[in-house]
């Protein structure tokens, strides 16, 4: 259609002009013109049937790796240090690993990059704070709650009494010019940060290839806000140093500060310092910011001001952000009495309550298994929960909801693929005949195996457009699918029962459907137990 618009033709001549010129007896039985200018391939099930059995024989897994590999840095989780890290920090978290994980996946170079906020204006406040308010006690136990505690304090003294605000911008400034006590009191908090987010992050199965961090770039900040002068990018206005966009109007009421009236860099200026060191670095073709909707201003700016100051840089940025967790009654999720969830409480939650539905599901196993089954189905339940939907939309969490059997839910995916394992062990089976049935006729008679089959061959097309626009609902909703279809096949098409050329391949297919529900869970950045 859009092609038939571009040269002003009647689409339904253009694609009869296709048509004519259309060789692909080799994989369609026929293909045929439809409506305004539609092509419906009708897929020959014996090129079905020969791309199952190369996949059965571990040839591929119905992806292949990318033919020109990009080098991709992808920004993500990035809290705040000195706070406890919350429920609002799970979607950049789990959508930032899952989207390394699938560029990884395709073949791309990967380059994960956590840009803590660890350094800035809350720093003075916290000074004060550790200097005259510290319980050494709370800090043993709960850190992050104790230097929040700290935070809070401060904040509120700072609004009541002008003197203790004086206070926190001297201990700013000592610390921004190097004062040695104050150096050593933010590194400790920075370490004690990281040590609470590194257990969250452990447990989530997410790791990065950097932490540099906002104070990493500190050194840099002077020349780029210089080399943004002397190219006359950025002029004085009001005391600070603005970039103005006048010739884009969507950014034309909205100047970039680059440096403050009282001389001070801002997110910005870090940020340009950071896209300038990744440049350097790394020479990436791409790189991705996962943050929330509120930050979409600052990256379009981020990115309006680059492009200006380095106009030969063809790398492709990307500011992929998300909506907000609502809690059931429609407002942001918080706890009963009003207060934020802490991160490290959902995952306990998560597992706790997946814990009562493994133990109805399976009873007799023992607890320790129930355990680390329940482990995997509740971090997969949350997971999940946050993929699904629209990244851009706001979404309710909703426990029931997430960590029901029946649905659209980690816990469903989980089960559909131990089922399958459960064949095998019936048919005491170790697992698919792959490698063996090489050449074997692989017959797809019966509607339920053609159309799983073709399912099937999807796969790597979804893992494509997931890391194409940053979507990975696409590939929830493929597997919910895939598994749908499993069903369908399962109930109308005799596994251990058929004979012959018909077993063969309905095992494979039953492989080949474990297989790729493991690898696209892997994707998701969810765990695949072998017993529910
Ligand atoms: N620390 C920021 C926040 O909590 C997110 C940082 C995102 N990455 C970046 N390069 N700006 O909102």
């Amino acid at each position: 259609m859009a092609l038939a618009k571009a040269r002003k033709m009647n689409p339904r001549q253009l694609a009869s002009d296709v048509l004519a010129r259309l060789d692909v007896r080799e994989w369609c039985d026929r293909v045929e013109l439809a409506g305004g200018g539609f092509l419906n391939f009708h897929l020959r099930p014996t090129a079905v049937a020969q791309t199952l059995q190369s996949a059965a024989r571990g040839e591929h897994l119905f992806f292949e790796p990318a033919a020109a590999p990009r080098t991709v840095v992808v920004d993500f989780s990035s809290p705040n240090v000195a706070k406890p890290m919350h429920v609002g920090h799970i979607r950049s978290t789990i959508l930032g690993d899952c989207l390394a994980r699938t560029l990884r996946l395709l073949g791309h170079r990967v380059i994960t990059d956590n840009h803590l906020g660890d350094w800035g204006t809350q720093f003075g406040k916290l000074l004060v704070g550790w200097k005259r308010y510290l319980d050494p006690a709370a800090l043993q136990t709960e850190p992050l709650v104790e230097m929040e505690r700290l935070y809070k304090r401060v904040n509120d003294a700072c609004e009541r009494d002008s003197t203790v605000l004086d206070a926190a911008r001297q201990e700013l400034v000592k610390l921004q010019a190097g004062d040695p006590e104050n150096r050593a009191l933010w590194q400790r908090m920075i370490d004690e940060s990281r040590h609470q987010f590194d257990a969250v992050y452990g447990r989530l199965g997410v790791r990065f290839d950097h932490t540099l961090g906002e104070s990493f770039y500190n050194p840099r900040l002077k020349a780029v806000v210089q080399d943004l002068v002397a190219r006359s990018l950025a002029r004085a206005s009001e005391g600070a140093l603005v970039v103005f966009f006048d010739e884009l109007p969507e950014l034309k009421a909205h100047p970039a500060i680059i440096q403050k009236s009282d001389g001070a860099a801002n997110y910005t200026t870090t940020d340009l310092a950071t896209l300038a060191y990744r440049l350097e670095t790394w020479r990436p073709d791409e790189i991705v910011y996962v943050t929330d909707a509120r930050q979409q201003l600052h990256f379009k700016q981020l990115f309006a001001v680059f492009r200006q100051w380095h106009p030969e840089a063809r790398t492709k940025l990307a500011h992929v952000w998300f909506g907000s967790i609502l809690g059931e009654d429609g407002k942001p999720f918080k706890t009963r009495s009003g207060e934020t969830i802490r991160l490290a409480d959902l995952l306990d939650e998560a597992e706790e309550r997946a814990l009562a539905v493994v133990t109805e599901k399976n009873p007799e196993l023992a607890e320790a298994q129930r355990r680390e089954i329940a482990r995997v189905v509740g971090l997969g339940a949350i997971k999940y929960a946050d993929l699904l939907p629209n990244r851009q939309t706001d979404y309710v969490f909703s426990w029931d909801k997430m960590l029901a059997l029946n649905g659209n839910t980690a816990p469903y995916l989980l089960y559909a693929h131990t089922r399958i394992g459960s064949i095998f062990r019936k048919g005491g089976l170790e697992g698919p005949t792959s490698g063996k049935a090489t050449d074997a006729p692989f017959p797809l008679n019966a509607p339920e195996e053609l159309v799983l089959g073709k399912q099937l061959l999807h796969f790597g097309h979804v893992l494509e457009a997931v890391a194409e626009e940053y979507r990975p609902n696409y590939l929830c909703n493929y597997l919910y699918d895939l598994a749908g279809l499993f069903a369908r096949f399962y109930e109308n098409c005799p596994v251990l029962k058929a004979a012959g050329p018909d077993r063969a391949a309905r095992l494979s297919l039953c492989d080949l459907t474990a297989r790729v529900l493991k690898q696209g869970l892997a994707v998701l950045g969810i765990e695949t137990p072998e017993q529910m």
